[in-house]
């Protein structure tokens, strides 16, 4: 495995790839790598000649507020992750390298980045989609692979990959749970194993939500009894429940079509979302 920091040395083997007229793969992280990230790569793997990883903590997604300080981070264990997985470059940029002084041009996103994790991150999906065009940019590749776990985020990159004209096939990868149902992510390590039990809810109340559309609910109902799920855990602080259009992500009056039940609560310190797609 090839391990690049310089954005500018990585630019110039993926030149030199897709010169030669071979195909990259490509799954971004914020690293500190689980299940979750590696059954993404296992997706790209196959689907091109090099596989590339990028693990970049990226500053313009946090709000002051968010925990940017004290994301975790294990770059001996990703690497070793990566090698496992037959990846073939490793990307791992700095901010100084991603944003130099006098970075100042950033994009900007439309009604897909207004609800959810929108309303309560001002600025995030900005810093997302910032950088993903950027990764995309120096690392060319041909197909890209995010997870549906963060449902909303893949909407906004695919939108910006078509407003962008890019180039870049995007394709996702399911949610990986933890064997009780939990969806893996970096800021579990987080959780204490109280707010760990605590946390267990958020799947639990998109199960009960599944049973309760199999059973014809009402979109009014199917929020109230999420939130009380989601509230039994006491100390859990809700941030959003929502329905929406699974395409649009617009409010829906009616489980007439595919909608996205959205969640994100916090536990102590720690905010964890979740997503299911429900099909009335
Ligand atoms: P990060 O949170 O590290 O996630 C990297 C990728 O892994 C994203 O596409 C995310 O949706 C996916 N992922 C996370 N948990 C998952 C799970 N349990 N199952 C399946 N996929 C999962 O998302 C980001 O980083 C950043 O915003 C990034 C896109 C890298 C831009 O900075």
């Amino acid at each position: 495995m090839r391990r690049f920091e310089d954005p500018a040395a990585l630019q110039a083997w993926a030149r030199d790839v897709r010169a030669r007229g071979e195909t990259i793969g490509f799954v971004p992280t914020m690293g500190y790598l689980h299940a979750g990230h590696l059954s993404l790569m296992r997706i790209a793997r196959p689907r091109c000649d090099h596989l590339v990883v990028s693990i970049f903590v990226n500053p313009l997604q946090f709000a002051p507020t968010d925990d940017l300080g004290r994301y975790p981070r294990d770059e001996a264990g990703d690497a070793a992750k990566c090698t496992a997985e037959g990846v073939d470059v490793l990307f791992f940029p700095t901010p100084a390298t991603m944003y130099p002084p006098g970075f100042q041009t950033h994009l900007t996103v439309g009604p897909l980045a207004a609800p959810l994790c929108g309303t309560s991150r001002a600025g995030h999906f900005e810093g997302v989609v910032t950088v993903v065009l950027k990764l995309f940019n120096l690392v060319q590749p041909t197909v890209a692979v995010f997870g549906e776990k963060d449902y909303q985020q893949l909407a906004v990159i695919r939108r910006m990959v078509r407003d962008f004209n890019l180039a870049v096939e995007v394709a996702s990868g399911p949610t990986v749970r933890e064997a009780d149902g939990l969806a893996m992510s970096s800021r579990n390590a987080y959780l204490d194993p109280e707010q760990r039990t605590q946390a267990l809810s958020l799947h639990r109340a998109l199960d009960e939500a599944e049973q309760a559309v199999a059973a014809g609910t009402d979109p009014a109902t199917l929020i109230a009894r999420t939130r009380a799920i989601l509230r039994e855990q006491s100390p859990a602080e809700i941030d959003y429940v929502d329905l929406l259009d699974a395409t649009e992500l617009t409010p829906v009056t009616a489980l007439d079509r595919p909608v996205v039940l959205a969640v994100a609560v916090h536990f102590g310190g720690t905010r964890l979302i979740d997503n299911r797609v429900l099909r009335p």
